[in-house]
């Protein structure tokens, strides 16, 4: 007699569009998340660093590659790196950002999949739970072009990673403790370049060599403006970009932004000051870092040169000065400007006002008035399982006016259409936005309250397409976006004593999901895991169980007295005395009688149609299994479920 092999692996067809080619190259990673010394500013304090390292190391990739990074959480708390800029399409629960991913437990690691699937460019990952942005885990990550695509500069002699931002002397422990006691956070203590004070990090070049340098803002609130003494920097490349190649002296990098700039050694063989001061503060805060001319020992000297402090048409005008190459390749081969974004209707204007007040005594942040308030659960979570918790909707489409209430903000929007948003700034400080999963077109900028004759001076011809937007004081930014990435979307303020100036924008409900496991560590609250076990009615021996997470109303009708399964469906017509002669099941070589195939597969069947294609019959093309081991009635049939690809 020849045991029936059970237990069951179904693989599922849905009716989905094109499918992913995966053979694109893989780049694994292995990261130890740590607490360390670090002394930037003189002083001793925890840092976090990534495999040692402080800043972490950099990840090189290539337009398409497929990055594995597996993160080990070595901290005391649960810890989530985001990828500022990575577009993760249609994998929203990649993004590192509470709401959308299982913070990784303390002890635990997580393996992020992501692709930079048709993106190039500058950008940086940085850790977003818990202020520990303050404390380091940032990194930078650039996107080379595939080798047959043309670049529109020649190759660079060397190419140098340059993380600046403002720093504290606090460990994010007690800048984290000032803010949730209602308080505002002080002036920070300096600046950082890759993670140094004061002429503590040195470049090298070579006489008449050009290089490239990726600059990102990976602080935490301040704009920076960047310059190299005595050099002319040419911009190329915006975040994803090729940009006009407009030559600046100095240049404004507002929190959350990243820059490529060429730079020619061409000048005197010496040190010169790499400089990166405050904009808008008082005082400004100045560092500087070391050109070397390789050879030379003439050190730096003087004051280094100054640059502009305050003034806001300044940085206005610069803004506005940063297009778009519309000929020049970008991801792909054809021309940046074939895509005519100008000539597209808008469907929607969203209008976001960011406001900061106190609510019961505590200094809050709002965005039309709601200050998000994160829940428990992963809102992904909670939207698959449709088991409420939160609202679509419940941020409206223009400011309110009114005074600031909590709620978690999620913006409902609809798959592939083309919509207008305006940040309206009616405070006196700079702020920055930044839109995770996409690109979007900074179409216009200016001061004063926005209104529809504004948009009669929007660019609609090159205006930059970026992830980071910065919004004046007493100002508007405008934005174009096409919305062709479905997921849950975290659209933030960069400005990170303000994270409750942000929401989510949820992008149509079809995004698939893969490996819901990954989100047992967090869902104590919600999974919310049905099990369904049927006992023998005499003995109280249990016979089989199913478990899958649901929520409770979704629990199925099952007869009180459920008789023994496998006896049952013995009934149906499956009359093989192994799933219910004892002695059959002995001869077999089973302990006791074994569950049916079949029904095994019934089971998980019932949770893919219920789950995945939400009852409706009609998306399932095709279903097959393959069992492998026996199944004992009463033992536990957990069924998982992940898309391959895009099926
Ligand atoms: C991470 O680093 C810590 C401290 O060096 C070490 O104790 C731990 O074993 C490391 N974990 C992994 C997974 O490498
Ligand atoms: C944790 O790391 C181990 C060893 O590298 C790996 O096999 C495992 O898949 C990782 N777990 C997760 C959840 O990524
Ligand atoms: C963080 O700073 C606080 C206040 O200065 C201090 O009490 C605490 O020990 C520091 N924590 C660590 C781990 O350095
Ligand atoms: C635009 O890109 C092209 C390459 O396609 C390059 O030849 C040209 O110099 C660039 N123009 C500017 C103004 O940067
Ligand atoms: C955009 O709207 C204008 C005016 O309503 C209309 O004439 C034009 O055809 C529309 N363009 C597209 C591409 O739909
Ligand atoms: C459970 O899900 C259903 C829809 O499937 C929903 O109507 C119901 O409100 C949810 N129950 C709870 C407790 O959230
Ligand atoms: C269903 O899929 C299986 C496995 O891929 C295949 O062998 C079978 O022919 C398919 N049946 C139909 C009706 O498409």
């Amino acid at each position: 007699m020849v045991p029936l092999k059970l237990a069951v692996a179904v693989f599922l067809a849905l009716l989905v569009v094109n499918s992913v080619v995966a053979e694109d190259p893989y780049r694994f990673f292995t990261w130890n998340v740590t607490y360390g010394t670090i002394w930037p500013l003189g002083v001793p304090q925890q840092g976090i660093l990534i495999n040692g390292q402080f800043p972490g190391p950099d990840i090189y990739s290539v337009t398409n590659d497929n990055l594995i990074v597996n993160v080990f959480n070595s901290l005391d708390e649960p810890f989530l790196l985001s990828w500022n800029g990575i577009q993760n399409r249609r994998n929203s629960f990649e993004d590192g950002v509470y709401g959308t991913t299982c913070p990784i437990p303390p002890g635990k690691n997580m393996t992020y999949i992501l692709q930079v699937k048709d993106q190039i460019g500058s950008f940086y990952y940085f850790p977003s739970l818990a202020f520990h942005k303050a404390a380091g885990g940032f990194g930078g990550i650039r996107i080379l072009s595939r080798p047959r695509i043309p670049v529109p500069f020649p190759d660079p002699a060397d190419d140098y990673t340059i993380l600046i931002g403002d720093w504290y002397k606090k460990n994010h422990t007690a800048l984290k403790a000032i803010l949730d006691g209602g308080r505002k956070l002080p002036l920070p203590d300096g600046i950082l370049i890759n993670g140094r004070g004061p002429n503590g990090v040195t470049f090298t070049v070579e006489q008449g060599k050009t290089y490239r340098l990726r600059i990102s803002n990976v602080g935490l609130q301040n704009t920076l403006n960047f310059r190299v003494e005595g050099h002319k920097m040419t911009l190329v490349e915006v975040e994803g970009t090729h940009t006009l190649q407009t030559t600046y002296s100095s240049l404004d990098v507002h929190v959350g932004q990243s820059y490529s700039v060429l730079i020619t050694a061409n000048q005197e063989a010496k040190d010169h000051y790499i400089v990166v001061s405050s904009r808008f503060t008082s005082p400004v805060l100045t560092t500087t870092g070391v050109l070397h001319y390789s050879g030379s020992n003439t050190p730096v000297s003087g004051p280094p040169p100054g640059g502009p402090t305050i003034q806001i048409d300044w940085s206005l005008n610069q803004a506005r000065s940063i297009r778009t190459n519309l000929s020049a390749s970008g991801p792909r081969p054809n021309p940046q400007g074939s895509y005519h974004y100008g000539m597209i209707n808008t469907t929607r204007t969203i209008r976001l006002a960011s406001s900061a007040g106190q609510v019961n005594g505590k200094q809050r942040y709002a965005v039309n008035s709601v200050s998000f308030v994160p829940l428990d659960t992963p809102l992904k979570l909670l939207d698959y399982f449709k088991v409420g918790g939160f609202k679509v909707g419940s941020i409206s489409d223009s400011p309110s006016g009114g005074g600031i209430y909590q709620d978690t903000s999620v913006l409902g929007t609809d798959y592939r259409k083309f919509i207008e948003i305006i940040f309206e700034n009616n405070e006196d400080i700079v702020q920055s936005w930044h839109l995770d999963g996409y690109s979007f077109w900074v179409v216009g900028m200016d001061g004063g309250q926005w209104t529809q004759a504004s948009r009669n001076v929007y660019n609609l011809r090159d205006a930059v397409s970026r992830c980071t937007t910065q919004v004046y004081p007493k100002s508007w930014t405008a934005i174009y976006l096409a919305l062709d990435n479905v997921g849950m979307w975290n659209l933030r303020t960069e400005f990170w004593a303000r994270q409750s100036s942000q929401l989510l924008m949820l992008c149509s409900f079809t995004e698939l999901f893969q490996k819901l496991q990954r989100f047992r560590a967090c869902s104590k609250a919600t999974l919310l895991e049905i099990e369904i076990v049927s006992y023998e009615k005499e003995s109280g021996e249990p016979l089989c169980m199913n478990q899958y997470p649901s929520n409770q109303t979704a629990f199925p009708k099952i007869p009180k007295s459920q008789p023994f399964a496998a006896l049952l469906f013995t009934l149906s017509g499956q009359f093989n005395p192994l799933h219910s002669d004892p002695m059959v099941g002995n001869i077999a070589g089973f302990s006791r009688p074994v569950l049916h195939g079949l029904c095994t597969l019934g089971f998980a069947i019932r949770v893919i149609i219920g789950r995945i294609c939400r009852g409706d019959l009609t998306l399932i093309k095709n279903l097959s299994g393959r069992f492998l081991l026996h199944v004992y009635p009463g033992e536990t049939l957990i069924t998982e479920m992940w898309p391959e690809g895009l099926r």
